[in-house]
Formats: structure tokens, sequence, C-alpha cells
């Protein structure tokens, strides 16, 4: 029998032998190696989430405090969330789809989705103590840390592949004051040695292996929920690079249908680059393990990832919902771009412009029919990433 152990109102559970475990500084299921996943009593917290969702006012990741493990009380905002969904004008006309929306994470204070899951991450972290935190990172994560980890007055510490994220991304962790590691290698071994480094406890993981990320990242399933007057699309386009985004969208959604709130769930559409595709290519074979890629190319340099952490969360979120994954080349990557910024107005950066180069294949391949509602989610801003745009 295993014992429930809980705190305030969540819980740890193990993703893969369920065991569940107090709400402490562990990453990973002690017992079986697995990543962990926040859980609570439903029952319970299903009031007041239903309470907060009625109040008039603006949607942002704290509008939803009820289903969230830290206390808003002590929450480090920036002002995160609240971003739009646009309908498209003329791309929906393009591809043949009647309803197309863009979710517009560039909004995001740091100009990215990140700042989601942050906000959380770094409130758990003044909780629990922390003075310094820690994340490998293709840019994003490290600017989005940088900042939170500044407007908490803690220490950061920033490990990036040498030489392999934008210009713009490094200024910003420096600009917030983060320390700089420079580390040989790609994403991966960055990855490896951040979670070295959290081993002794001292330094605090942010990387969205931490579920307290995922939490955060979540509420972008409520605020479309609220966006679409309290209607689920019919499928969600992702970009995948350590898949920690698409499980944290699916458990929102999940968590909508076990409230109550909702009886239907979205398909999770999730696009990888074709030069770093582990996931969609085990999806495609129809495996239950992904065997990573050592040496992951793609001009898409936030998704250049070749052992994405939560793989498993990803899978079984595509599964499912009974979505699929799908891989798209830096060519149609940066058509994709084109098309975004010139027919819709939102300059978005490659790894971002992949779910739009995404939801061309999928209306291509019949994956998404004519009738159907879709949400593309824009993870980041264009000018994160400058020297993708060659001016003619
Ligand atoms: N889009 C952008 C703009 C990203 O920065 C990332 C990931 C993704 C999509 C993929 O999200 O990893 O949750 O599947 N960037 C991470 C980083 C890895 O370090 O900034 P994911």
């Amino acid at each position: 029998m295993i014992t429930m152990k809980r705190g305030p109102n969540h819980y740890l559970e193990c993703i893969g032998c369920s065991t569940r475990f107090k709400p402490t500084q562990i990453y990973t299921c002690p017992k079986c190696g697995n990543l962990l996943q926040i859980g609570y009593n439903y029952q319970s917290i299903r009031r007041g989430f239903i309470a907060s969702i009625r109040k008039p006012g603006p949607i942002s990741v704290w509008r939803y405090k009820n289903i969230l493990p830290s206390s808003s009380r002590n929450a480090v905002s920036l002002g995160e969330g609240g971003t739009g969904l646009s309908p498209s004008v003329r791309l929906s006309d393009r591809l043949g789809i009647d309803e197309v929306y863009f979710k517009n994470e560039g909004q995001n204070p740091t100009g990215s989705f990140k700042d989601r899951g942050m906000t959380v991450a770094i409130t758990r972290a003044v909780e629990l103590g922390a003075k310094t935190v820690v994340c490998a990172s293709t840019g994003n994560t490290s600017a989005s840390m940088a900042a939170y980890a500044a407007r908490a007055g803690l220490k950061a510490v920033v490990l990036i592949p040498a030489g392999k994220i934008t210009k713009g991304k490094l200024l910003q962790a420096i600009v917030h004051g983060a320390r700089i590691n420079q580390v040989s290698g790609n994403f991966d071994a960055a990855l490896e040695k951040a979670r070295r480094m959290a081993q002794s406890g001292k330094l605090y993981l942010v990387n969205s292996l931490n579920p307290y990320r995922i939490e955060g990242q979540k509420t972008l399933a409520f605020e479309i929920w609220e966006q679409l007057q309290h209607t689920i699309p019919n499928a969600i386009i992702v970009p995948v690079g350590n898949a920690g985004n698409i499980s944290a969208i699916w458990k929102g959604f999940w968590e909508l249908r076990k409230l109550g709130i909702t009886n239907r769930t979205p398909r999770m559409i999730g696009v990888q680059a074709s030069g770093a595709a582990p996931i969609a290519v085990a999806y495609a074979k129809g495996e239950s393990q992904v065997v990573p890629w050592k040496h992951p190319e793609t001009s898409a340099s936030a998704i250049r990832i070749g052992a994405p952490a939560s793989w498993k969360k990803a899978l079984r979120a595509v599964r499912n919902s009974g979505g699929t994954m799908l891989t798209v080349s830096d060519n149609e990557i940066s058509r994709a771009q084109r098309l975004l910024a010139n027919h819709e107005g939102i300059f978005a950066e490659p790894a971002s412009s992949a779910s739009v180069a995404g939801l061309a294949k999928a209306a291509k391949l019949r994956l998404i029919k004519p009738h159907e509602r879709v949400v593309c989610v824009i993870t980041g801003h264009g000018l994160k990433d400058q020297q993708a745009i060659t001016i003619r």
C-alpha cells in the first residue's frame, strides 16, 4: 500500500509507477526515475475554480490560482498570460479551413510562453527558500528565468549550448543579470549538466521537467476555453522541443474535463522540425519508447533537441487526445514564418512558425477538416531571432 502524503492542496505523482509524494524538492520519481506531475483533490478544488472563472476580469495565469500549486499571494509575477487569440483572416482562406486562431504567446513579458511556467516555478523556488535557480536552455527559458529571478532577487545560472542560441535571447539573460555558462555540445548536454548541478539541492532547477513549470503553462488551455466562449476547439497545434509545453496544454484541457467543466478535449497535434524529430519518428512507428537523437539539426534553434525530457508525457498527450505528431522541414518553417507575418501581421520566431507549417501540412493531409476549429500556438516573438530573416 502506498501512503499518500499530500501538501496543502497538491501532491506529486510519478507518471510511471503512480506513487504519490509530498511536494518536496524532487524532480523525478525516487523509485523508478520517471517524471512527476502535480495532482490535486479535484473534488475539493472544483468549487473555487468554477467561482474564479465566473468572475469578470482579465484572463491571466494567476486568474486560475485555485488550480495552481503555489499561493498567488506570494506570486512572482510580471503580468504573464492573457495573450491574444487572434482569428485568422487570410491564412484560413488560403488553407481552406473555416476557423483558425493564433494564440500569440509572443505577447508575454519576455516574449515567449515560458513566462507562464516561470511565474509558478520561481514562486515555488521562493517558497522553498532557494537562493539560486538554474536551467539549461535553447534561449527562451533562460531569458524568462533570468527575468523572474531578477524580480524575485534570486541568483540565476543559465547553461546554454555554446554558439547555438540566438543573440536576442542571450542578450535577455545577460541584461537580467544571469550567470551564463556555455556548454560544449547541444541542449541535451546542457540539460544533463543542469540536472547534475541541481542534485545537491542547492540550486533549484526550473526546466520543464520541473512539474511546477507545467502547472503554469497549462493555463494556456483555460484561456483558450474562455476566449472561445467556453468551447473546446477541435485541434491544437504546438511546436515540440523538450515536449513540456504540449504536455502542459494537454493537462489543462484534461483538467477541464476532469472537473466536469467540459466533456470534450481537443486533438493535440505536435510539430517537430524534421532534423530534430525523435518523438514524431517514434510516434509514426507506433513505438512506446523514444530513442534520443545524438545530433539534432534545424535552423529553428529553440527546438533543436534530440533527447526531449518530457517525451513520455507528450506521447500520452498525443495518443490520449486522438491527435498526431508531424514533422516539417526548415524550408517549410521559414515559408510559414513569412506567411504568418505577411498574411496575419504576426511575427513569430522559427520554432513558433513550425506550428503554422504543421497547420499547412495537416490541412493538406486532411488531418484537419475544412469545417473544423483549430488553434495554432505561436510560442515566441520573431524579434528574438533576427538572424533568421534575410532581407531581400
Ligand atoms: N517554441 C519556442 C519558441 C521554444 O523556445 C520552445 C522551447 C518550444 C517551442 C518547444 O517547447 O520544449 O516545451 O516542447 N524552448 C526551450 C528553451 C527548450 O530552452 O527555451 P517544449
